[in-house]
């Protein structure tokens, strides 16, 4: 039983580098978690300075609110910092063990920087994405690696929830699954299994009931705090729907709804409003305006 114990735990332990490709609320909570819990070695990524900087302030206040509280100490914040290194350049990755892509939930931007990844890593490398909704076998189509392709959706925020889906592709190789389950259990999460359809299980179920709170919202049916309060208190939710529109970013609940619309059907329209914030650029919290104003 031992030396089964020690080799399933021996499953993830080559993957001592991993590069986290996009540092916006996703990615920077990744490479947190990855350098906090898992204690791994992190190179984070991405192609805005400012979205970098924005990143290190951001992990340095979290790890300093945890250090206030007494839930660690200094020694083990400058160790999570140490552990992770910045970079504006893709090919800082190319002797990761792994890579997790959390940039713009866009098809085709993901699809190409697959391809740039596959070519820039070492072979062997595992490749993984956070999308919310886009196809897991589409993004892997061109790697020429396609085993070694793999979704792995995080839950926002990556340091608060507990769960990672995971999105095993078409081609992707059981070695590939094991590895990627086994590191988000060190990284501190409970796993469930999605095929590859569009939102997997998580935003198949989500994102039509934030949308139809959206189109609620445009018909008058309630307030903005109405039908959030509704939510809450009525039906037990932990956030009121546009409240959690706001928190995910309207761009990325738009983009999901889109996905979902033109692979599943007419059922998942977005609703017009979602797509007139996007188009004001009322994003959500991540900008400081979305349904509602934040400081
Ligand atoms: P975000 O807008 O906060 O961050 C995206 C980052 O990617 C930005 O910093 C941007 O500069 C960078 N970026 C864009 N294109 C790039 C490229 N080609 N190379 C390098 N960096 C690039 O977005 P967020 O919320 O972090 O979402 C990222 C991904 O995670 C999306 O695929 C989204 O669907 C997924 N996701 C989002 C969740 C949420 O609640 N926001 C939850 C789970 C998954």
């Amino acid at each position: 039983a031992a030396q089964s114990g020690l080799r399933f735990y021996s499953s993830a332990v080559h993957i001592q580098t991993v590069g986290v490709i996009g540092s916006g609320q996703m990615g920077s909570g990744i490479a947190q978690v990855l350098a906090q819990v898992a204690k791994r070695n992190v190179i984070l990524v991405d192609s805005k300075k400012e979205s970098i900087e924005k990143s290190l302030i951001n992990i340095n206040n979290l790890l300093t609110k945890q250090l206030n509280k007494g839930n660690i100490t200094e020694a083990e914040k400058s160790a999570t910092l140490s552990r992770i290194s910045f970079s504006d350049d893709i090919k800082s990755v190319k002797d990761a063990d792994m890579v997790i892509e959390a940039i713009v939930e866009n098809p085709e931007i993901k699809s190409k920087l697959f391809q740039e990844l596959a070519a820039i890593c070492k072979p062997g490398a595992i490749l993984a994405s956070n999308t919310s909704s886009i196809s897991i076998t589409q993004i892997s189509a061109n790697t020429k690696t396609p085993e070694n392709v793999i979704g792995m959706h995080f839950m926002n925020p990556v340091q608060v929830m507990k769960l990672v889906e995971v999105i095993p592709a078409l081609g992707t190789s059981q070695n590939t699954v094991d590895v990627t389950l086994q590191l988000a259990k060190e990284m501190g999460k409970t796993t469930t299994l999605s095929k590859d359809m569009p939102g997997f299980i998580a935003n198949r179920l989500l994102m039509p009931y934030i949308n139809e709170a959206v189109q609620a919202f445009d018909e008058g049916l309630g307030t903005l705090e109405h039908i959030d309060t509704t939510m809450l208190l009525g039906c037990n939710m932990p956030m009121g729907p546009l409240a959690l529109a706001d928190f995910i970013g309207l761009d990325t609940c738009y983009s999901i709804m889109n996905i979902l619309h033109t692979q599943l059907g007419d059922k998942y329209r977005p609703a017009p409003l979602l797509k007139r914030y996007v188009e004001a650029g009322r994003l959500g919290k991540k900008v400081g305006h979305g349904f509602y104003l934040y400081k």
